[in-house]
């Protein structure tokens, strides 16, 4: 179905970027009817694996807010908060701090939620802005700036990207054209003078074969991010790589995967709208235009680290009287924070505005007060 569309929009328009098409795809596998997250769908996130997750991220939000010298309303702005469970779970979890709980305004920003009509930012009006009352875009909530923090999980590696490969020496963006009624790859000019100003800043040399995907929806978005928050943090949990990375050679052939049904592999084009698209998100150039915007790193570490320094083996020890519960709550902690699975798979990125206290919780070093205990 969604093929036929976008076949038909090529016959009318021509080739369309690669770019253009994942966004085609996303938007119909995003706002899909019945489409689910989580071990019904597709693919789990951390979110899925337990309520500790989101409980951890509540203690950061926290000590955010106490930084921020307790302002009310502290507002959390989550992308692509799919329906809400992250949301759920932060706020279940703040409720034990009254006075915190109290300042809190959550936004909820998917694309799967409707624009609210003449574009009313309707966070103001105060307390938990629920899937259909929140907004289809950053863009959408940026005219009304906010004390508080930019949150996601797993949102910058679903925007579409452009592709880049390298052919004798020149990068050439992949273009989607049709051959014989079947979407097929060609190689073209850049749609955009962006993608050069892209690649020169990434300083990645040109070596035959190689693809580079290049995410502009993640810098419009970022610079969303920054008019958005007057002052505040922007935290994003991704799985992503460093330009060193690149230049070591790691995806020489880029980083594209799809999901289905717990599946990856690598094709697009299988069950188009049927399948999540993503990419690693390159977090050097997050890191540089955040810098540029006046948002600064704090920090880039694993989630590993991230969770372990804000006590997540402690809450989980204290989750539940009940022993099956405290039970899933230990495997849970160690699920998402154990190196070698999801708590190395994913970083965490921390940015800031300007003149703020840099030392957070959530980036200090875990082990720093272990003590091998000597023979
Ligand atoms: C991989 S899911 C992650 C959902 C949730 N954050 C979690 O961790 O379980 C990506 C989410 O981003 C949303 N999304 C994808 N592209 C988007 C876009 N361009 N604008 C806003 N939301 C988008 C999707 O609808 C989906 O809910």
């Amino acid at each position: 179905m969604t093929e036929s569309v976008i076949c038909a929009h090529i016959q009318q328009r021509g080739p369309i970027p690669f770019a253009e098409f994942m966004a085609l795809a996303a938007r119909a596998y995003y706002t899909g009817p019945g489409r689910t997250l989580g071990r019904a769908g597709d693919f789990y996130t951390s979110v899925h694996v337990h309520p500790l997750f989101g409980a951890i991220l509540a203690a950061q939000l926290r000590e955010m807010w106490a930084l921020l010298d307790r302002p009310a309303p502290f507002t959390v702005v989550e992308c692509g908060a799919g329906a809400g469970l992250l949301a759920d779970d932060i706020l279940t979890e703040a409720a034990r701090w009254p006075d915190f709980h109290a300042a809190l305004h959550y936004v909820l920003v998917d694309i799967r939620t409707p624009s609210p009509r003449g574009g009313a930012p309707r966070y103001a009006a105060g307390g938990y802005a629920r899937p259909g009352r929140g907004f289809h875009a950053l863009s959408d909530v940026a005219p009304c700036p906010i004390v508080g923090c930019v949150l996601s999980n797993e949102f910058v590696d679903a925007l579409p990207v452009h592709r880049l490969r390298c052919v004798a020496g020149q990068w050439r963006e992949v273009w989607i054209t049709l051959d014989g009624g079947e979407l097929v790859e060609v190689l073209g000019e850049f749609s955009t003078p962006d993608l050069a100003a892209y690649l020169t800043g990434l300083g990645v040399p040109p070596v035959d074969r190689q693809e580079v995907e290049v995410n502009l929806a993640a810098l419009r978005w970022l610079e969303d991010a920054a008019a958005l928050l007057a002052r505040g943090f922007l935290l994003t949990i991704d799985y992503g790589y460093e330009v060193n990375d690149l230049r070591a050679g790691r995806f020489s052939q880029g980083s594209l995967m799809a999901y289905r049904q717990h599946t990856a592999h690598t094709d697009p084009y299988q069950a188009v709208g049927e399948q999540d698209l993503t990419t690693h998100v390159n977090w050097t150039v997050l890191m540089q235009h955040g810098d540029k915007l006046g948002l600064h790193t704090l920090g880039l570490i694993t989630q590993s680290r991230f969770l372990l320094a804000l006590g997540i083996l402690e809450r989980a020890a204290a989750w539940s009287d009940d022993e099956a519960q405290a039970g899933r709550a230990r495997r849970a902690a160690w699920q998402l924070a154990a190196p070698g699975g999801l708590g190395d798979t994913f970083q965490v990125l921390v940015q800031a505005t300007g003149g703020l206290p840099t030392a957070l919780r959530g980036l200090a070093d875990p082990f720093s007060t272990f003590e091998p205990s000597r023979p």
